[in-house]
Protein backbone atom coordinates (compact mmCIF):
# COMPACT_ATOMS: atom_id res chain seq x y z
CA UNK A 1 0.00 0.00 0.00
CA UNK A 2 1.34 3.30 -0.89
CA UNK A 3 1.40 6.20 1.87
CA UNK A 4 -1.57 7.72 -0.28
CA UNK A 5 -4.14 5.02 0.05
CA UNK A 6 -3.12 4.69 3.49
CA UNK A 7 -3.84 8.21 4.29
CA UNK A 8 -7.45 7.74 2.58
CA UNK A 9 -7.89 4.60 3.71
CA UNK A 10 -7.41 6.02 7.29
CA UNK A 11 -9.50 9.55 6.55
CA UNK A 12 -12.11 7.38 5.18
CA UNK A 13 -12.74 5.38 8.50
CA UNK A 14 -12.42 8.18 10.36
CA UNK A 15 -14.83 9.93 8.69
CA UNK A 16 -17.31 6.61 8.37
CA UNK A 17 -17.19 6.69 12.14
CA UNK A 18 -17.58 9.93 12.36
CA UNK A 19 -20.70 10.00 10.61
CA UNK A 20 -21.90 6.35 12.42
CA UNK A 21 -21.63 8.50 15.96
CA UNK A 22 -23.18 11.21 14.74
CA UNK A 23 -25.91 9.21 13.41
CA UNK A 24 -25.62 7.06 16.75
CA UNK A 25 -26.30 10.12 18.67
CA UNK A 26 -29.47 10.96 16.94
CA UNK A 27 -30.80 7.82 17.18
CA UNK A 28 -29.80 7.79 21.05
CA UNK A 29 -31.66 11.57 20.88
CA UNK A 30 -34.70 9.83 19.11
CA UNK A 31 -35.15 6.81 21.66
CA UNK A 32 -34.81 9.61 24.87
CA UNK A 33 -37.16 11.57 23.24
CA UNK A 34 -40.02 8.40 22.56
CA UNK A 35 -39.07 7.21 26.26
CA UNK A 36 -39.89 10.59 27.96
CA UNK A 37 -43.39 10.62 25.39
CA UNK A 38 -44.18 7.46 26.38
CA UNK A 39 -43.58 8.41 30.48
CA UNK A 40 -45.61 11.87 29.82
CA UNK A 41 -48.28 9.63 28.40
CA UNK A 42 -48.43 7.09 31.35
CA UNK A 43 -48.56 9.75 33.73
CA UNK A 44 -51.35 11.64 32.33
CA UNK A 45 -53.05 8.05 32.00
CA UNK A 46 -52.57 7.64 35.55
CA UNK A 47 -53.97 10.90 37.06
CA UNK A 48 -57.21 10.06 35.37
CA UNK A 49 -57.14 6.36 36.50
CA UNK A 50 -56.19 7.88 40.13
CA UNK A 51 -58.56 10.62 39.74
CA UNK A 52 -61.25 7.98 39.57
CA UNK A 53 -60.02 5.11 41.51
CA UNK A 54 -57.93 6.16 44.42
CA UNK A 55 -59.27 9.88 45.65
CA UNK A 56 -62.09 8.55 47.83
CA UNK A 57 -59.01 7.60 50.03
CA UNK A 58 -55.98 9.18 49.62
CA UNK A 59 -57.13 12.91 48.57
CA UNK A 60 -57.05 14.87 46.17
CA UNK A 61 -52.81 15.80 45.96
CA UNK A 62 -52.06 12.58 47.60
CA UNK A 63 -52.53 13.80 51.51
CA UNK A 64 -54.08 11.37 52.72
CA UNK A 65 -58.11 11.34 53.84
CA UNK A 66 -58.65 11.17 58.13
CA UNK A 67 -57.42 6.85 58.53
CA UNK A 68 -56.30 6.62 54.84
CA UNK A 69 -52.62 7.16 54.44
CA UNK A 70 -51.04 9.92 52.13
CA UNK A 71 -48.79 8.93 49.08
CA UNK A 72 -46.15 11.75 48.96
CA UNK A 73 -43.96 9.73 50.45
CA UNK A 74 -44.10 6.90 47.61
CA UNK A 75 -42.13 8.77 45.31
CA UNK A 76 -38.90 6.91 47.09
CA UNK A 77 -40.31 3.56 47.05
CA UNK A 78 -39.81 0.89 44.10
CA UNK A 79 -41.41 0.27 41.73
CA UNK A 80 -41.96 -3.27 42.20
CA UNK A 81 -43.49 -2.12 45.77
CA UNK A 82 -46.15 0.04 44.92
CA UNK A 83 -46.68 -1.97 41.96
CA UNK A 84 -47.35 -4.93 44.03
CA UNK A 85 -49.05 -3.05 46.26
CA UNK A 86 -51.74 -1.51 44.01
CA UNK A 87 -52.24 -5.28 42.26
CA UNK A 88 -52.69 -6.97 45.17
CA UNK A 89 -54.24 -4.40 47.94
CA UNK A 90 -53.07 -4.95 51.12
CA UNK A 91 -54.17 -7.40 53.27
CA UNK A 92 -56.82 -7.11 55.90
CA UNK A 93 -56.66 -3.45 55.03
CA UNK A 94 -59.02 -0.98 52.94
CA UNK A 95 -56.62 -1.32 50.69
CA UNK A 96 -57.91 -3.31 48.15
CA UNK A 97 -56.31 -5.32 44.97
CA UNK A 98 -56.82 -3.24 42.00
CA UNK A 99 -55.19 -6.38 39.70
CA UNK A 100 -58.12 -7.78 37.33
CA UNK A 101 -56.17 -11.32 38.33
CA UNK A 102 -56.84 -10.27 42.00
CA UNK A 103 -60.64 -9.69 41.09
CA UNK A 104 -60.15 -6.05 40.90
CA UNK A 105 -60.57 -3.54 37.34
CA UNK A 106 -57.02 -2.55 36.43
CA UNK A 107 -54.87 -4.30 33.63
CA UNK A 108 -51.56 -4.73 34.58
CA UNK A 109 -50.39 -1.69 31.99
CA UNK A 110 -52.92 0.27 33.97
CA UNK A 111 -51.21 -0.36 37.25
CA UNK A 112 -47.75 0.40 35.71
CA UNK A 113 -49.43 4.07 34.27
CA UNK A 114 -50.54 4.64 38.12
CA UNK A 115 -46.83 3.98 39.42
CA UNK A 116 -45.23 6.17 36.84
CA UNK A 117 -47.59 8.67 37.88
CA UNK A 118 -46.92 8.16 41.70
CA UNK A 119 -43.38 8.25 41.11
CA UNK A 120 -43.46 11.73 39.08
CA UNK A 121 -44.67 13.43 41.97
CA UNK A 122 -46.55 15.84 40.48
CA UNK A 123 -49.52 16.34 43.01
CA UNK A 124 -50.40 19.95 41.71
CA UNK A 125 -51.33 18.75 38.26
CA UNK A 126 -53.13 15.71 39.92
CA UNK A 127 -55.12 17.99 42.11
CA UNK A 128 -55.98 20.28 39.22
CA UNK A 129 -57.17 17.56 37.19
CA UNK A 130 -59.20 16.13 39.99
CA UNK A 131 -61.37 19.33 40.16
CA UNK A 132 -61.58 19.52 36.34
CA UNK A 133 -62.79 16.37 37.09
CA UNK A 134 -65.26 17.70 39.51
CA UNK A 135 -64.02 14.64 41.53
CA UNK A 136 -62.81 16.47 44.82
CA UNK A 137 -63.63 14.76 47.96
CA UNK A 138 -65.80 16.36 50.69
CA UNK A 139 -63.87 17.94 53.03
CA UNK A 140 -63.38 15.80 56.36
CA UNK A 141 -65.13 18.09 59.10
CA UNK A 142 -62.59 19.31 62.01
CA UNK A 143 -63.36 21.33 65.14
CA UNK A 144 -61.35 24.26 65.77
CA UNK A 145 -58.94 24.71 68.51
CA UNK A 146 -59.19 28.41 69.92
CA UNK A 147 -55.05 29.15 70.63
CA UNK A 148 -56.25 30.13 74.14
CA UNK A 149 -57.32 26.96 75.00
CA UNK A 150 -54.38 25.44 73.55
CA UNK A 151 -52.46 27.74 76.04
CA UNK A 152 -54.65 26.23 78.92
CA UNK A 153 -53.92 22.61 77.96
CA UNK A 154 -49.88 23.35 77.53
CA UNK A 155 -49.34 24.43 81.65
CA UNK A 156 -51.01 20.65 82.14
CA UNK A 157 -48.27 18.44 83.79
CA UNK A 158 -47.74 16.73 80.15
CA UNK A 159 -49.54 19.43 78.34
CA UNK A 160 -47.38 19.50 75.78
CA UNK A 161 -48.47 15.60 74.69
CA UNK A 162 -52.16 16.74 76.01
CA UNK A 163 -52.24 19.73 73.35
CA UNK A 164 -50.43 17.35 70.63
CA UNK A 165 -53.49 14.63 71.53
CA UNK A 166 -56.03 17.34 71.22
CA UNK A 167 -54.37 18.70 67.82
CA UNK A 168 -54.94 15.28 66.19
CA UNK A 169 -58.25 14.52 67.97
CA UNK A 170 -59.57 17.81 66.70
CA UNK A 171 -58.48 16.74 62.63
CA UNK A 172 -58.89 13.40 62.74
CA UNK A 173 -61.77 12.05 65.42
CA UNK A 174 -63.65 14.61 65.98
CA UNK A 175 -66.20 14.33 63.38
CA UNK A 176 -67.57 11.50 64.58
CA UNK A 177 -66.96 11.43 68.29
CA UNK A 178 -67.80 15.01 68.72
CA UNK A 179 -65.75 18.20 69.39
CA UNK A 180 -65.14 17.78 72.96
CA UNK A 181 -65.94 14.00 72.65
CA UNK A 182 -69.03 13.96 74.03
CA UNK A 183 -70.14 11.33 71.14
CA UNK A 184 -72.88 11.55 68.25
CA UNK A 185 -75.10 9.72 66.69
CA UNK A 186 -72.03 8.05 64.78
CA UNK A 187 -70.00 6.87 67.35
CA UNK A 188 -69.88 6.41 71.38
CA UNK A 189 -68.44 9.57 74.08
CA UNK A 190 -64.69 9.05 74.64
CA UNK A 191 -64.38 12.26 77.62
CA UNK A 192 -66.47 10.19 79.84
CA UNK A 193 -65.24 8.58 83.66
CA UNK A 194 -66.96 5.30 82.97
CA UNK A 195 -64.62 4.78 79.61
CA UNK A 196 -61.48 5.70 81.46
CA UNK A 197 -62.47 3.24 84.36
CA UNK A 198 -63.48 0.63 81.70
CA UNK A 199 -60.31 1.02 79.08
CA UNK A 200 -56.55 0.77 79.92
CA UNK A 201 -54.39 3.17 77.79
CA UNK A 202 -53.33 -0.48 76.35
CA UNK A 203 -56.76 -0.98 75.15
CA UNK A 204 -57.29 2.58 73.79
CA UNK A 205 -54.12 2.26 72.11
CA UNK A 206 -55.48 -1.26 70.78
CA UNK A 207 -58.23 0.28 69.30
CA UNK A 208 -56.90 3.17 67.72
CA UNK A 209 -54.49 0.72 66.20
CA UNK A 210 -57.01 -1.95 65.01
CA UNK A 211 -60.01 -0.12 64.83
CA UNK A 212 -63.19 -1.88 65.40
CA UNK A 213 -63.70 -4.01 61.96
CA UNK A 214 -67.38 -3.95 60.28
CA UNK A 215 -68.24 -0.05 62.27
CA UNK A 216 -66.76 3.14 61.20
CA UNK A 217 -63.75 2.88 63.56
CA UNK A 218 -61.12 2.07 61.21
CA UNK A 219 -57.23 1.68 61.85
CA UNK A 220 -55.32 4.43 62.38
CA UNK A 221 -51.71 2.84 62.13
CA UNK A 222 -51.25 4.02 58.88
CA UNK A 223 -52.29 7.63 59.37
CA UNK A 224 -50.61 8.03 62.13
CA UNK A 225 -47.14 7.26 63.34
CA UNK A 226 -46.73 5.56 67.00
CA UNK A 227 -45.80 9.31 68.98
CA UNK A 228 -49.23 10.20 67.57
CA UNK A 229 -51.62 7.69 68.55
CA UNK A 230 -49.54 7.88 72.08
CA UNK A 231 -50.77 11.54 72.32
CA UNK A 232 -54.46 10.85 71.31
CA UNK A 233 -54.19 8.22 73.84
CA UNK A 234 -52.95 10.29 76.68
CA UNK A 235 -55.81 12.79 75.63
CA UNK A 236 -58.77 9.94 75.84
CA UNK A 237 -56.89 8.75 79.44
CA UNK A 238 -56.21 12.22 80.49
CA UNK A 239 -59.54 14.03 79.70
CA UNK A 240 -60.83 14.15 83.22
CA UNK A 241 -58.16 16.84 83.38
CA UNK A 242 -59.40 18.90 80.71
CA UNK A 243 -63.23 19.07 81.76
CA UNK A 244 -61.83 20.42 85.59
CA UNK A 245 -59.89 23.42 83.82
CA UNK A 246 -62.98 24.02 81.64
CA UNK A 247 -61.24 22.80 78.03
CA UNK A 248 -64.66 23.10 75.84
CA UNK A 249 -63.97 23.29 71.62
CA UNK A 250 -66.73 24.74 69.88
CA UNK A 251 -69.18 23.00 68.29
CA UNK A 252 -68.90 21.93 64.58
CA UNK A 253 -70.98 23.75 62.69
CA UNK A 254 -71.91 22.67 59.11
CA UNK A 255 -73.27 24.39 55.84
CA UNK A 256 -77.23 24.26 55.82
CA UNK A 257 -78.74 21.55 53.28
CA UNK A 258 -80.19 22.85 50.12
CA UNK A 259 -83.18 21.11 50.30
CA UNK A 260 -84.68 22.76 47.00
CA UNK A 261 -86.84 20.66 44.95
CA UNK A 262 -84.42 20.71 42.07
CA UNK A 263 -81.39 19.24 44.59
CA UNK A 264 -84.17 16.65 45.94
CA UNK A 265 -84.71 15.56 42.31
CA UNK A 266 -81.01 15.32 42.07
CA UNK A 267 -80.72 13.01 45.11
CA UNK A 268 -83.41 11.29 43.90
CA UNK A 269 -81.96 10.37 40.46
CA UNK A 270 -77.98 9.59 42.06
CA UNK A 271 -80.19 7.20 44.55
CA UNK A 272 -82.53 5.40 41.96
CA UNK A 273 -78.82 4.89 40.39
CA UNK A 274 -76.16 3.95 43.30
CA UNK A 275 -77.81 3.02 45.98
CA UNK A 276 -81.33 1.04 45.46
CA UNK A 277 -79.66 -1.76 44.62
CA UNK A 278 -78.47 -2.51 47.87
CA UNK A 279 -80.92 -0.30 50.06
CA UNK A 280 -84.18 -1.56 48.26
CA UNK A 281 -86.33 1.22 45.88
CA UNK A 282 -87.47 4.35 47.66
CA UNK A 283 -84.71 3.62 50.31
CA UNK A 284 -87.16 0.54 52.36
CA UNK A 285 -84.23 -1.71 53.00
CA UNK A 286 -83.47 -5.09 51.74
CA UNK A 287 -81.58 -8.04 52.79
CA UNK A 288 -78.07 -6.96 52.38
CA UNK A 289 -78.49 -3.08 53.40
CA UNK A 290 -80.58 -1.54 56.00
CA UNK A 291 -84.11 0.56 54.97
CA UNK A 292 -83.16 4.62 55.21
CA UNK A 293 -86.90 5.40 54.69
CA UNK A 294 -87.79 5.49 58.78
CA UNK A 295 -88.65 7.77 61.10
CA UNK A 296 -85.61 6.03 63.69
CA UNK A 297 -82.69 6.51 61.25
CA UNK A 298 -83.87 10.36 59.75
CA UNK A 299 -84.60 11.66 63.47
CA UNK A 300 -81.51 10.40 65.06
CA UNK A 301 -79.18 11.01 62.18
CA UNK A 302 -77.82 14.50 61.94
CA UNK A 303 -77.35 15.39 57.92
CA UNK A 304 -73.55 16.05 58.80
CA UNK A 305 -73.59 12.23 59.63
CA UNK A 306 -75.69 10.89 56.48
CA UNK A 307 -73.03 12.89 54.41
CA UNK A 308 -69.87 11.57 56.40
CA UNK A 309 -71.45 7.86 56.20
CA UNK A 310 -71.93 8.14 52.42
CA UNK A 311 -68.84 9.83 51.53
CA UNK A 312 -66.58 7.25 53.74
CA UNK A 313 -68.62 4.04 53.61
CA UNK A 314 -68.23 1.43 56.30
CA UNK A 315 -65.16 0.22 56.58
CA UNK A 316 -65.63 -4.05 57.07
CA UNK A 317 -69.27 -3.70 55.45
CA UNK A 318 -70.85 -3.63 51.93
CA UNK A 319 -71.23 0.08 52.40
CA UNK A 320 -68.85 1.72 49.65
CA UNK A 321 -67.04 4.66 50.31
CA UNK A 322 -68.37 7.14 47.72
CA UNK A 323 -66.26 10.58 48.05
CA UNK A 324 -64.59 9.45 45.27
CA UNK A 325 -66.69 9.31 42.81
CA UNK A 326 -69.67 11.85 44.56
CA UNK A 327 -68.82 15.35 44.72
CA UNK A 328 -70.00 17.49 48.06
CA UNK A 329 -72.95 18.84 46.28
CA UNK A 330 -74.43 14.90 45.09
CA UNK A 331 -73.96 14.17 48.61
CA UNK A 332 -75.91 16.80 49.96
CA UNK A 333 -78.43 16.66 47.20
CA UNK A 334 -78.97 13.14 48.42
CA UNK A 335 -78.87 13.84 51.55
CA UNK A 336 -81.69 16.33 51.07
CA UNK A 337 -83.74 13.46 49.24
CA UNK A 338 -83.31 11.52 52.29
CA UNK A 339 -85.08 14.21 54.35
CA UNK A 340 -87.74 14.36 51.86
CA UNK A 341 -88.96 10.85 52.58
CA UNK A 342 -89.00 11.77 56.53
CA UNK A 343 -93.18 12.86 56.28
CA UNK A 344 -94.07 10.05 55.11
CA UNK A 345 -91.18 7.05 56.44
CA UNK A 346 -92.80 4.38 58.33
CA UNK A 347 -91.79 4.99 62.37
CA UNK A 348 -89.58 1.76 62.00
CA UNK A 349 -87.88 -0.29 59.05
CA UNK A 350 -90.29 -2.91 57.68
CA UNK A 351 -89.14 -6.84 58.45
CA UNK A 352 -87.00 -7.92 55.09
CA UNK A 353 -87.45 -11.33 53.97
C1 LIG B 1 -60.93 2.39 50.41
C2 LIG B 1 -59.72 3.19 50.63
C3 LIG B 1 -58.56 3.07 49.63
C4 LIG B 1 -58.60 3.22 48.26
C5 LIG B 1 -59.81 3.50 47.37
C6 LIG B 1 -57.22 3.12 47.81
N1 LIG B 1 -56.40 2.90 48.87
FE1 LIG B 1 -54.36 2.77 48.79
N2 LIG B 1 -54.30 2.43 50.79
C7 LIG B 1 -55.38 2.41 51.64
C8 LIG B 1 -54.93 2.04 52.99
C9 LIG B 1 -55.80 1.88 54.22
C10 LIG B 1 -53.53 1.85 52.90
C11 LIG B 1 -52.57 1.45 54.03
C12 LIG B 1 -52.44 -0.06 54.03
C13 LIG B 1 -51.51 -0.55 55.11
O1 LIG B 1 -51.82 -0.33 56.29
O2 LIG B 1 -50.47 -1.11 54.74
C14 LIG B 1 -53.17 2.11 51.51
C15 LIG B 1 -51.87 2.05 51.04
C16 LIG B 1 -51.49 2.35 49.75
C17 LIG B 1 -50.12 2.37 49.28
C18 LIG B 1 -48.88 2.06 50.12
C19 LIG B 1 -48.48 3.29 50.86
C20 LIG B 1 -47.33 3.05 51.79
O3 LIG B 1 -46.76 4.06 52.27
O4 LIG B 1 -46.99 1.89 52.11
C21 LIG B 1 -50.14 2.70 47.95
C22 LIG B 1 -48.97 2.85 47.01
C23 LIG B 1 -51.54 2.89 47.59
N3 LIG B 1 -52.33 2.67 48.71
C24 LIG B 1 -51.99 3.25 46.33
C25 LIG B 1 -53.32 3.31 45.97
C26 LIG B 1 -53.78 3.54 44.62
C27 LIG B 1 -52.88 3.78 43.42
C28 LIG B 1 -55.14 3.52 44.67
C29 LIG B 1 -56.11 3.63 43.50
C30 LIG B 1 -55.92 2.68 42.41
C31 LIG B 1 -55.54 3.28 46.04
N4 LIG B 1 -54.41 3.16 46.79
C32 LIG B 1 -56.84 3.23 46.48
C33 LIG B 1 -56.70 2.68 51.30
C34 LIG B 1 -57.17 2.87 50.00
C1 LIG C 1 -65.93 7.74 60.96
C2 LIG C 1 -66.26 7.81 62.38
C3 LIG C 1 -65.14 7.66 63.39
C4 LIG C 1 -63.94 8.35 63.43
C5 LIG C 1 -63.43 9.42 62.45
C6 LIG C 1 -63.25 7.88 64.61
N1 LIG C 1 -64.00 6.95 65.27
FE1 LIG C 1 -63.51 6.03 67.06
N2 LIG C 1 -65.22 4.95 66.97
C7 LIG C 1 -66.19 5.05 65.99
C8 LIG C 1 -67.25 4.08 66.27
C9 LIG C 1 -68.50 3.85 65.42
C10 LIG C 1 -66.87 3.40 67.45
C11 LIG C 1 -67.63 2.26 68.16
C12 LIG C 1 -67.15 0.94 67.60
C13 LIG C 1 -67.89 -0.22 68.25
O1 LIG C 1 -69.05 -0.38 67.93
O2 LIG C 1 -67.27 -0.89 69.07
C14 LIG C 1 -65.59 3.98 67.88
C15 LIG C 1 -64.92 3.58 69.00
C16 LIG C 1 -63.78 4.19 69.49
C17 LIG C 1 -63.14 3.87 70.76
C18 LIG C 1 -63.63 2.84 71.78
C19 LIG C 1 -64.73 3.48 72.62
C20 LIG C 1 -65.36 2.55 73.60
O3 LIG C 1 -66.19 3.04 74.40
O4 LIG C 1 -65.07 1.34 73.59
C21 LIG C 1 -62.03 4.68 70.87
C22 LIG C 1 -61.05 4.72 72.00
C23 LIG C 1 -61.99 5.49 69.66
N3 LIG C 1 -63.07 5.18 68.85
C24 LIG C 1 -61.02 6.43 69.38
C25 LIG C 1 -60.94 7.17 68.20
C26 LIG C 1 -59.87 8.07 67.88
C27 LIG C 1 -58.69 8.38 68.78
C28 LIG C 1 -60.14 8.58 66.65
C29 LIG C 1 -59.29 9.54 65.83
C30 LIG C 1 -57.91 9.20 65.64
C31 LIG C 1 -61.39 8.01 66.20
N4 LIG C 1 -61.85 7.16 67.16
C32 LIG C 1 -62.00 8.33 65.01
C33 LIG C 1 -66.19 5.92 64.92
C34 LIG C 1 -65.16 6.78 64.57
C1 LIG D 1 -73.18 -2.72 47.84
C2 LIG D 1 -74.25 -2.38 48.71
C3 LIG D 1 -74.47 -0.93 49.10
C4 LIG D 1 -74.58 0.17 48.25
C5 LIG D 1 -74.48 0.19 46.74
C6 LIG D 1 -74.87 1.30 49.11
N1 LIG D 1 -74.90 0.91 50.43
FE1 LIG D 1 -75.26 2.13 52.05
N2 LIG D 1 -75.00 0.55 53.30
C7 LIG D 1 -74.75 -0.75 52.92
C8 LIG D 1 -74.63 -1.59 54.11
C9 LIG D 1 -74.33 -3.08 54.13
C10 LIG D 1 -74.81 -0.72 55.23
C11 LIG D 1 -74.78 -1.11 56.71
C12 LIG D 1 -73.36 -0.92 57.21
C13 LIG D 1 -73.25 -1.30 58.67
O1 LIG D 1 -73.40 -2.48 58.97
O2 LIG D 1 -73.01 -0.38 59.49
C14 LIG D 1 -75.05 0.60 54.68
C15 LIG D 1 -75.28 1.73 55.46
C16 LIG D 1 -75.63 2.97 54.96
C17 LIG D 1 -76.01 4.11 55.79
C18 LIG D 1 -76.06 4.13 57.32
C19 LIG D 1 -77.36 3.50 57.74
C20 LIG D 1 -77.51 3.34 59.24
O3 LIG D 1 -78.58 2.82 59.65
O4 LIG D 1 -76.61 3.71 60.00
C21 LIG D 1 -76.30 5.14 54.93
C22 LIG D 1 -76.74 6.54 55.29
C23 LIG D 1 -76.08 4.64 53.58
N3 LIG D 1 -75.68 3.32 53.64
C24 LIG D 1 -76.31 5.37 52.44
C25 LIG D 1 -76.05 4.92 51.14
C26 LIG D 1 -76.18 5.73 49.96
C27 LIG D 1 -76.67 7.17 49.93
C28 LIG D 1 -75.81 4.95 48.89
C29 LIG D 1 -75.71 5.35 47.42
C30 LIG D 1 -74.89 6.51 47.12
C31 LIG D 1 -75.46 3.65 49.41
N4 LIG D 1 -75.62 3.67 50.77
C32 LIG D 1 -75.09 2.57 48.63
C33 LIG D 1 -74.62 -1.22 51.62
C34 LIG D 1 -74.66 -0.43 50.46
Amino acid sequence: MTRQTMWIALIGTLMISAAFSIALARESDRQADAAAELQAAMVTEGTDLYAVNCVACHGASGEGIAAYPPLTAVVGMDERTIFNTVERGRYNTAMAAFGVEEGGTLTAMQIESLVAMLRADTWDTVATRVAELDLTPPKIVVAEIPAETLAMVQVLPNGDVLAEGLTIYAENCAACHGANGEGSTLAPALNTDELRMRLSDADIARIIQEGVPGTLMASWTSALDVNQQQAVVALISGWGELNTIGVNLPVIETAPLDTSPEATAKGQQLFNLLCTQCHGIDGYGSAIAPALNNQTFLNQTPDAAIQQIIAGGVTGTNMPAWGGYLTDADIAAITAYLRSLAPTAPIVAPAQP
